[in-house]
């Protein structure tokens, strides 16, 4: 087998930094990496091999990503150094290296190909893995310049970031490029949400357990939530996240993923086609948003400034007039046997009181109520809390009679979190998992690209309609709150409010009263 080394275009930026090195330095420290491998860097930025070392070993340091290396694994460090970390971090950096090119141009890649074979020893080096953490503008020319350079070789894998595509139809222009460069098998579209181990969980908690799933449809739940929130704004992404948006930043992969994992059918066997079979089944039937929904089923929404927390408008690179969504809640439907008239309520936005990414899914509730409710949270139905993140668990809510004289009854919870589960299991970082699978050849966890056209073939719709309409309301919220009240009334049809975990979680301290 060849020298297998990984090309990471984009590896000056954000997410090399805070999210791929941590990543691979955990895959590095649990011996998960093959021997031998190379990292190299292609960026814009002049760095040599010697400063982006350095670079990325201050980044892990600062980032305490630096999980104790366990020194059998550490190959070519010393074992016995008291300083593990360190040398651990530092014996990992020795396999970066480093190329400034700039990716958009194609003379850049007669060089690429010269230190391929260099770094390779060898002439026509095919274990190779490409990582596209560059701008989403650079996703169609890169591939293009790979060919160009005949590095589109037979071994060759490559994971492109998400979003893939803009609307259906640059979706569509970059899976027709894609296909003239690659066949299907080497293209892993990555959404790092599916390597998440809470929610591959979805699918274990669903499939390998008998009692919940004769009741996971239309006769036994009334709605479901999903809800990705986070407590941060758009940090330094400015640029980027301007010409984005929370819809084709979270919701067209993120949060629909988590509603195909809830909504899917159980493939008969596990296998990576037959899972993204299920996957796309969903998405195809999803029910097309009217022209009313695009109203009334849709709430978009913006941070405003809010004690020192600035507005979206006022944080860099955003323009003053911007009218980019920052958050996004949407009702949608499922048109098939399963789903037929269940609502899946969904929600995403920055500057929330809080990080919570989970889905609740409301039971409909029993027929008859004959007891007493005791207390504000009355058991009016049964609720299944999948928690993503953080203290990722499972929280069941059901009705409990109140100790003592008469028949009242309260909701209480049952409470399982995954750091009960004990053991040495490997790290749970998600874009570790990701580039392992992609390393070892397995697809399961990455979008096909029929997926990923589906999914944008149903918010399709919505862009148009936010292009066409500039003045589609768009209503502010205060940074630190749960979003426009628009939102409320959306959800208010059955009588419900939206979950709303509270703001300082503790592993003891879930779903307290608010
Ligand atoms: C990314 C989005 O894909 O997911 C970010 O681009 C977002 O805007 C992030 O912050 C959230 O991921 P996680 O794993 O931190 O919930």
């Amino acid at each position: 087998m060849s020298k297998f080394i990984m090309v990471i275009f984009g590896a000056s930026g954000d997410l090399t930094r805070r999210k791929l090195m941590p990543a691979l330095y955990s895959l590095y420290t649990g011996g998960r990496l093959p021997e031998g491998f190379s990292i190299l860097g292609i960026g814009r930025t002049g760095y040599t091999d010697e400063t982006y070392r350095e670079y990325m070993h201050d980044a892990l340091a600062s980032l305490s990503a630096t999980t104790a290396p366990n020194p059998e694994y550490v190959r070519d460090a010393s074992s016995s150094s008291s300083a593990s970390v360190r040398t651990g971090a530092e014996a990992f950096c020795n396999h970066l290296h480093y190329l400034s090119i700039d990716p958009a141009q194609t003379e850049g890649y007669t060089l690429l190909a010269h230190r391929l074979q260099e770094l390779s020893g060898e002439q026509e080096p095919d274990n190779l893995l490409f990582y596209l953490a560059t701008p989403p503008s650079l996703y169609g020319v890169i591939p293009l310049h790979l060919k160009t350079a005949g590095l589109n070789r037979h071994g060759v894998r490559i994971i492109v970031e998400k979003p893939f595509g803009y609307d259906l139809k640059s979706a569509q222009e970059l899976n027709r490029i894609y296909a003239s460069v690659f066949e299907e098998h080497q293209i892993y579209r990555i959404d790092h949400f599916l390597g998440k181990e809470t929610a591959q969980n979805i699918l274990a908690f669903r499939f390998a357990n008998g009692i919940f799933e004769p009741l996971w449809n239309r006769n036994y739940i009334e709605y479901v939530e999903v809800t990705a929130v986070e407590n941060i704004g758009i940090e330094q992404r400015g640029g980027f996240y301007d010409g984005t948006g929370a819809l084709r930043d979270m919701v067209q992969n993120h949060l629909i993923q988590l509603v195909a994992l809830t909504a899917m059918e159980p493939p008969a066997v596990f296998t990576a086609d037959a899972f993204r079979n299920e996957v796309v089944k969903v998405y195809e039937s999803l029910k097309p948003l009217t022209a009313e929904d695009l109203d009334s089923h849709v709430v978009r929404g913006q941070y405003l400034s809010s004690g020192a927390r600035k507005s979206y408008r006022e944080e860099k690179n955003i323009p003053g007039d911007s009218r980019t969504e920052t958050y996004i809640a949407m009702k949608i439907g499922i048109n098939n046997w399963r789903w037929s008239g269940v609502p899946f309520y969904i929600r995403t936005g920055k500057q929330m009181p809080t990080k919570v990414t989970e889905i609740v899914v409301h039971f409909r509730e029993t027929p008859h109520q004959m007891f007493r409710c005791q207390g504000a949270h009355c058991p009016r139905a049964n609720q299944l809390i999948l928690r993503l993140q953080p203290n990722e668990g499972i929280v069941l809510k059901f009705g409990m009679k109140v100790p003592g004289s008469g028949f009242d009854v309260k909701q209480v919870m049952m409470d399982f979190s995954y750091d009960q589960l004990g053991g040495d299991y490997p790290t749970g970082d998600a874009y570790a998992r990701l580039i392992e699978d992609c390393i070892q050849g397995d697809p399961t966890l990455f979008t096909r690209s029929d997926a990923v056209e589906a999914s944008w073939r149903f918010f399709d719709p919505l862009l148009r309609y936010w292009e066409e309409n500039p003045d589609a309301p768009l209503y502010g919220y205060p940074a630190g709150t749960w979003g426009p009240l628009e939102s409320e009334a959306m959800i208010r049809e059955h009588n419900a409010e939206w979950t709303q975990p509270c703001k300082n979680l503790t592993n003891t301290d879930r779903y307290c009263e608010l």
